[in-house]
């Protein structure tokens, strides 16, 4: 991982930490952040490869142009996160570890199906996840980096998210998106597994909000908020149903 920022004016520069940290933290929040800037390198590849699949089914530009700027923003927020996350322990967990952008979805969709699969889920559903935890993060994190870091990924999650639900509204109108609706029990489920039930999460033993570390009877509260308030409203509006996923969501333990 390269943490160069030379001349991307647009990284905000991290405050002095504020605050001393145990070293229980310090760890914590490092793996937090390092896990992120691995997940912002994946979603970086990844929205380089949706962007070539929008190019093949002859999409609209403004939405090319959207997709390509996203794989930039993750680029930079791959190296925010990793600055960020250096300041707590240096040591990348995740510095060995691919970022594939592995493609999503049952096999056997043909590639414009396959296209909308990871739009909705990763689109959609996870950068709406991301953007309502970031949210959280950063109104609750009284630690200036933190702070900084979270406000500077916020804005540009939010118009991600928009550009899943701008490719849904397009391609409700190119032909039938219901398909989607027996799939996205399985999206919510793959969104809650990285945010709530890996291992790193369930195992932390150490949580602190002002750190922008929260605590994670917090993060199922605002994942079950942001699926019921934002993900099957916004289903629901182009036509996929969301009643399978609201009821796999209710099913859940940890709910
Ligand atoms: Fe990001
Ligand atoms: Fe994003």
């Amino acid at each position: 991982m390269v943490l160069s920022d030379a001349g991307d004016d647009r990284l905000p520069p991290l405050p002095p930490l504020a605050v001393a940290v145990p070293d229980a933290g310090r760890r914590a929040i490092a793996g937090e952040w390092w896990s992120r800037a691995w997940a912002e390198r994946d979603g970086a590849a990844r929205y380089d490869r949706l962007h070539r699949a929008m190019g093949a089914a002859h999409g609209p530009p403004n939405l090319l142009e959207g997709c390509e700027r996203a794989a930039a923003d993750e680029r930079r927020h791959a190296v925010l996160c990793a600055r960020l996350a250096a300041r707590f322990d240096p040591a990348d967990p995740f510095a060995d570890r691919p970022a594939p952008a592995a493609p999503l979805g049952p096999a056997g969709l043909d590639p414009r199906a396959r296209l909308l699969y990871e739009m909705v889920a990763f689109v959609c559903v996870t950068e709406s996840l991301n953007a309502a935890l970031l949210l959280e993060t950063h109104d609750r994190a009284t630690e200036p980096g933190v702070r900084a870091a979270a406000h500077a990924l916020l804005s540009d999650e939010v118009q991600h998210a928009r550009l899943g639900w701008a490719w849904l509204a397009y391609s409700a109108q190119q032909g039938e998106v219901g398909w989607l609706a027996a799939h996205a029990p399985a999206m919510l489920g793959a969104a809650a597994s990285e945010n709530l039930t890996s291992p790193e999460v369930f195992c932390a033993r150490w949580s602190d909000a002002t750190l922008g570390f929260l605590p994670r009877d917090l993060r199922v509260a605002i994942f079950v908020r942001c699926a019921v308030e934002v993900i099957a409203p916004g289903l629901a509006r182009f036509g996929v149903a969301p009643d399978g996923m609201l009821g796999w969501l209710e099913g859940q333990p940890w709910v």
